[in-house]
């Protein structure tokens, strides 16, 4: 099992380049299955989570193929309706392939999906939705039987909760329904917007995406597309952790800072001065970050949930004491454990995390406990005394291309063993 051997206490300096963004490829290669002949997709990071899709999708009889940062997809080839429980189980968003096999081919069968620890991540808000939209789904013994042997018909579905999984799934299954879909209290995400470019790139009519109401008109069929996949705001988002934990300055390409609208500010409050043109972002941190009066993540253009950990980190050795509050998943402080391992002082209550700073961390063998929690080790290792051995870099691969290659290349001491 491969692990990260870090140094700490280098400066970071250079310039690195951002990947495309993991929660946008993700349902984008999910929304391929329903166009007929060949997507493109660039800037398609390397990533297992995108292995894992991509399997599915050859599972499914569809052909994809990658060379270097492209993927091409072709689904003529499509003629499976069952997922099995196998690859189900890699990811979180292999859920939305639901939508895409129902709104294809009127049935599929697959298995409940898998993803990170960070909470219990029901998917009645998905399944819901699906119901309404005219699909029959019988759940028994973990898996789903869905049909709808009428097609699918559109119709007016408010979330509960502004559901990133639950807007793209929805958006997936009413591009081919017969009839208008509302959607009201969705998502807001980028990556929300993203998928919408890339399936009206391939002749669908979604209206509104990234607002708070997007509608769909349903279309006849769908075909192939070349799409490039937006940068990834969390990778970035971590990058800046990075530069701040270390009191470094570095530069972003690649990224786009409209994005990281409710992250900036905060790394402004610890005393990191960023500017940032077109898709440059430069972010240069003081010797010893400012505490933070309370973070709250929230569904966008609020703070984001992924970007809570690797912030924290940095927040470990701050001049004070900084607050958290974890608003979207239930489970999401897994990382404070570990981090305490280093010498953080964190005492974490339901929701809310409260981070004693010190001066320094320590080095020490930790393990990761999900993808966003080993972010937080890798950048907290980046600012500690003497070396750290991070375990588990398997849930670093589901979101991070080469992030040990990255932060070498900005100075810093990490090698995988
Ligand atoms: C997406 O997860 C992202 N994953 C997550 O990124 C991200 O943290 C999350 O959105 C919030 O921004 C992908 O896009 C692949 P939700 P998703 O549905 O869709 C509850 C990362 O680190 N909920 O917006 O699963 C749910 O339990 C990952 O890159 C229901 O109760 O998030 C959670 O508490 C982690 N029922 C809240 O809503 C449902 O049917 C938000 O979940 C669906 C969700």
């Amino acid at each position: 099992m491969s692990k990260l051997l870090v140094t700490g206490r280098k400066k970071l300096s250079g310039e690195v380049s951002v990947q495309g963004a993991k929660n946008s490829v993700l349902p984008i290669l999910s929304a391929s299955l329903l166009a007929r002949g060949e997507s493109v997709i660039y800037n398609c990071p390397d990533l297992s989570d995108v292995e894992a899709s991509v399997n599915i999708l050859r599972y499914l009889g569809c052909r994809a193929e990658r060379s270097g940062q492209t993927l091409v997809i072709n689904t003529d080839g499509f003629d499976r309706c069952d997922i099995p429980d196998s690859l189900m189980r890699k990811t979180r968003s292999s859920i939305v392939f639901l939508g895409a096999v129902l709104a294809r081919a009127g049935r599929v069968r697959l298995s409940f999906p898998g993803g990170c620890e960070i909470g219990l991540r029901p998917i009645d808000m998905h399944l819901n939705a699906l119901r309404k939209l005219g699909a029959e789904i019988r759940e028994r013994h973990g898996c789903l039987d869905c049909r709808a042997p009428y097609g699918l018909r559109g119709c007016k579905i408010s979330l509960d909760f502004p559901s990133v999984g639950a807007t793209e799934h929805i958006m997936i299954a009413a591009c081919l329904a017969n009839g208008t879909t509302c959607v009201t209290n969705a998502a807001r995400e980028p990556e929300i917007r993203d998928l919408a470019d890339f399936l009206n790139s391939c002749g669908a009519k979604i209206y509104g995406a990234g607002e708070g109401e997007v509608v769909i008109d349903g279309v006849g069929s769908l075909s192939g597309c070349a799409h490039s996949v937006i940068p990834d705001r969390i990778v970035a988002a971590t990058f800046m952790s990075a530069a701040a934990a270390t009191g470094s300055e570095i530069t972003l390409t690649d990224v786009i800072p409209a994005h990281l609208g409710a992250v900036i500010p905060v790394f402004e409050d610890m005393g990191c001065v960023i500017r940032s043109s077109g898709t440059t972002l430069r972010i240069g941190a003081p010797e010893r970050l400012k505490p933070l009066a309370a973070v709250s993540t929230m569904p966008y253009p609020g703070f984001p949930t992924d970007a809570q950990a690797p912030v924290m980190a940095a927040a470990c050795v701050a001049d004070g004491t900084s607050v958290f509050i974890e608003n979207i998943f239930e489970n999401r402080f897994r990382h404070t454990r570990e981090l305490a391992r280093m010498g953080a002082k964190i005492k974490t209550e339901g929701r809310v995390c409260v981070v004693e700073g010190r001066e320094r961390l320590y080095g020490a063998k930790v393990d990761s406990t999900d993808l966003r929690g080993a972010a937080a080790l890798v950048v907290a290792s980046l600012c500690a005394e003497g070396k750290t051995r991070i375990g588990s870099i398997r849930y670093l691969e589901r979101g991070y291309e080469n992030l040990e290659v990255a932060l070498s290349s900005l100075g810093a001491d990490i090698k995988r063993i």
